[in-house]
């Protein structure tokens, strides 16, 4: 195991912010690991994977764990089911691929999301009706304080919307070193219900849908709306949608009828905060290399040169517009690093 010192995370980080690592090392295994975090003479230690999830605002002094822990087995199967588990480090959309070679389903409508397998239930991953935690079998992850191996179940995980244990009560104190998967063999549950995706598919004339179709769908949908992060830094959905108490939720669509929502159960409304963000004349907006992006409000760009900081900075003033505008509160989904 090398250490560096002084490294650069500009292609570690999707946002692409050029801040320094004081130490540095790669984590190829769970051993790499547990000696990682046994070191003593690093008394502070960051951990890092896919960092499509973050926005480093500062120099980062402590020693950074890139975890790159690879391997994919199949635990078990039967006639309907797969049970795969996947280590922390592969690359999300890689492993989706993989899986529809296989004809495994369950991960189609969750293709080309940023990131690392690992990372994808510290905030259950979601995108176009399905979240990771309806793929979900357990994970396991390493106490950060002993170095013992832990699994969590399903329920152990606690998954809300785009929450879980890992970021709350397990907070800094586990790190997820593999995800299984329970996917299915054949009579695949294909879930093309978002609009979107029924749109798509309707365009190129398919009625009976593979999963490979439905794949190739959000991978179309996902590549109009939103910035490769490879062409233009960035972290996804920079906010969650807001959640509103049905007193609150009727108080804001009788001001504002014509506003999207989706209605979660008797008592709480999701709001869509790039609608919000979009009324308050941000889409599109750039301040100096910090920016709003022009296809979906929600994603906040770095146009090249922007500092952790300038992102943030542009992120307040959008929150505090939007709280003034409509007495919403939206707050970050991104981990901000400061
Ligand atoms: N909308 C606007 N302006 C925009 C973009 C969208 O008014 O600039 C409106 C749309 O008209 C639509 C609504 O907002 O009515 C929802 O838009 P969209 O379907 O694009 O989804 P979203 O709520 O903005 C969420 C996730 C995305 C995920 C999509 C699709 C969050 C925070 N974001 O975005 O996740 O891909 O749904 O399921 O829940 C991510 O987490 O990084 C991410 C991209």
């Amino acid at each position: 195991m090398k250490i560096q010192k002084n490294k650069s995370l500009k292609n570690l980080n999707t946002f692409g912010i050029d801040a320094k690592a004081s130490s540095f090392c790669e984590i190829r295994s769970i051993n790499d690991l547990a000696e990682a975090l046994r070191l003593q003479n690093y008394p502070t230690k960051f951990i890092i994977s896919g960092g499509s999830n973050i926005l480093i605002t500062k120099d980062i002094d402590a020693l950074v764990l890139h975890i790159n822990i690879k391997g994919k087995e199949i635990l078990k199967e039967d006639d309907e089911h797969v049970y795969l588990k996947v280590m922390a480090g592969e690359v999300w959309h890689d492993m989706v691929l993989w899986c529809l070679d296989q004809n495994f389903g369950g991960l189609e409508n969750l293709s080309l999301i940023p990131g690392n397998t690992g990372t994808a239930p510290i905030q259950n991953i979601g995108a176009y009706g399905v979240e990771l935690k309806e793929v979900f079998e357990c994970c396991e992850a390493m106490n950060i304080e002993d170095q013992s191996i832990k699994s969590f179940s399903k329920r152990d995980c606690n998954f809300g919307y785009r929450d879980s244990y890992f970021k709350n009560e397990g907070k800094g104190k586990f790190i997820i070193t593999s995800v299984t998967f329970k996917l299915t063999k054949r009579n695949h549950k294909l879930n093309t219900s978002y609009g979107a995706i029924e749109d798509e598919l309707k365009g190129k004339g398919i009625k009976n849908p593979t999963i490979r179709d439905v794949s190739e769908a959000v991978v179309a949908i996902r590549q109009s709306k939103l910035p490769d992060p490879a062409e233009l830094g960035n972290s996804g959905s920079f906010f969650k949608n807001p959640v509103l108490s049905k007193s609150e939720f009727e108080l804001f669509i009788t001001k504002h009828p014509q506003a999207r929502y989706y209605k979660l159960n008797n008592n709480e409304y999701k709001v869509p905060a790039a609608w919000l963000i979009e009324q308050c004349g941000f889409k599109g907006k750039r301040f100096g290399d910090a920016g709003v992006h022009k296809n979906q409000a929600l994603v906040l760009v770095n146009y090249g040169n922007a500092k952790g900081s300038e992102i943030i900075e542009l992120a307040h003033k959008i929150m505090d517009k939007v709280l003034d505008t409509f007495g919403i509160k939206i707050s970050p989904e991104v981990n901000l690093i400061k």
